[in-house]
C-alpha cells in the first residue's frame, strides 16, 4: 500500500502488539518485519528486517508501563528508520506517557512532557499521532506536526447503545476535566455535573463537593486517564452518596497501575469503559466491571489519511 510519501510501513514496538496488529488488519497490510529485543543488560536492540528506503513509516508504540523502556524503544526505532532512509517517520503514540508532567508543580522541578517531546523530535520523528492528550496544549511541545485524535466518537456510540439517554448526567471528576466532560455532555445532549475536590486544611482529608443535582441520574464520569483509580472511585462514592442511581465511567487510557483494576472490580462503580490504547493486563481482563473499546480502526483510519495527505480532523466533524 502506498500513500503520497512512499510505501506505507507499519512498525510495532513491544508496548501493545494486539493494537498494532489491529491497526494493520484495518489497513489490510502486514506489520513490517522488525526485531526489538534486549541484550542481557537490558539495552534495547532494534533491527528493521525489510527495506524502508523512501517509505512512509508509522511506528506504533504507547509509552505505557514500563514507560521508560517503551519510550526508549520508540526512540531507538525512530533512529533505526532514520538511518535506513525512510522518507517520513510518524510516531503513533496511542497513550503518551509523561503527559501529566506538563508544568512545573513547584520550584526546581522538570517539565518532563516537554523533555519527552524534545527526545522524540530530536531522534528524528517527522510527525506525531496520538490520542486524547492529557492537555491539548502538549501538542505545542512538539515542533513537528502533531495530530491529537479523540476517542469521543467511539465512546459516545457506546454510551448511546448501552445507557438509556433520557436520564444521563455527564460528570467531570475534577475541575481540570470540565472542558472534556462538557464536550461529551454536548454530544449526547446531557446535563453536566462537576466534582470539586477540596482540602480545606493541610493534613485533613479531601472533601468532594458535587456541583449539580445528580439525584436519580445515571452518572457517566469522563476522564482521560485512570491510574490508581483513586480519583474515579472517590468520585463514584460521592455521586452515589448524593443520590446517583448508577455510576459508569468512560476513560480513554487505562493506566491502571498496581492493583487498581482489582480495587475497581470491588468498587461500587457499575462499569469502567476504557480503550485499548494501553495493552490490558490480566487483572484488567479479569475485572468484571471493566470493558475495553477497541481503537484500532480510528487510529488505522487516521494513519491511512495521513499517508494520503487527507484531513484527519474531519474524522471528528
Ligand atoms: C488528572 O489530571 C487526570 O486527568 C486523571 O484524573 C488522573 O491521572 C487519575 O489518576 P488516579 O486514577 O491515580 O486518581
Amino acid at each position: 500500500m502506498a500513500g503520497k510519501n512512499g510505501a506505507i510501513k507499519l512498525v510495532a514496538g513491544n508496548s501493545n502488539p494486539p493494537l498494532a496488529q489491529g491497526i494493520a488488519d484495518y489497513l489490510k497490510m502486514p506489520l513490517a518485519k522488525a526485531v526489538v529485543k534486549r541484550f542481557a543488560d537490558e539495552e534495547i536492540f532494534v533491527e528493521i528486517q525489510e527495506n524502508v528506503r523512501g517509505a512512509d513509516c508509522f511506528i506504533i508504540q504507547s509509552t505505557s508501563y514500563p514507560a521508560n523502556d517503551h519510550l526508549m524503544e520508540l526512540l531507538i526505532i525512530i533512529d533505526a528508520l532514520r538511518r535506513s532512509s525512510a522518507s517520513r517517520i510518524t510516531a503513533v503514540i496511542p497513550y503518551f506517557g509523561y503527559a501529566r508532567q506538563d508544568r512545573k508543580p513547584g520550584p526546581r522541578t522538570p517539565i518532563s512532557s516537554k523533555l519527552v517531546a524534545n527526545l522524540i523530535t530530536r531522534a528524528g520523528a517527522d510527525r506525531v499521532l496520538t490520542l486524547d492528550l492529557h492537555a491539548g496544549q502538549i501538542q505545542g511541545f512538539f515542533d513537528i506536526p502533531t495530530d491529537n485524535l479523540y476517542a469521543s466518537p467511539v465512546m459516545v456510540r457506546d454510551i448511546r447503545e448501552r445507557i438509556p439517554l433520557d436520564n444521563i448526567m455527564v460528570v467531570s471528576p475534577d475541575v481540570g476535566g470540565v472542558v472534556r466532560a462538557r464536550g461529551r455532555a454536548k454530544r449526547i445532549n446531557a446535563p453536566l455535573a462537576i466534582i470539586d475536590k477540596r482540602r480545606e486544611r493541610a493534613g485533613e482529608s479531601e472533601v468532594m463537593n458535587v456541583i449539580g443535582d445528580v439525584a436519580g441520574y445515571t452518572c457517566v464520569l469522563v476522564d482521560d486517564i485512570v491510574d490508581s483509580g483513586g480519583t474515579l472511585m472517590n468520585a463514584a462514592d460521592a455521586l452515589l452518596k448524593n443520590g446517583a442511581k448508577d455510576v459508569y465511567a468512560y476513560i480513554s487510557h487505562g493506566v491502571l497501575s498496581n492493583a487498581a483494576a482489582t480495587r475497581i472490580a470491588k468498587s461500587k462503580l457499575k462499569e469502567l469503559v476504557i480503550t485499548d490504547s494501553i495493552q490490558p493486563t490480566k487483572d484488567v481482563l479479569a475485572a468484571g466491571n471493566i470493558r475495553i473499546l477497541p481503537i484500532a480502526s480510528l487510529i488505522g483510519e487516521a494513519i491511512g489519511r495521513t499517508a494520503k495527505e487527507e484531513s484527519v480532523s474531519s474524522l471528528f466533524d
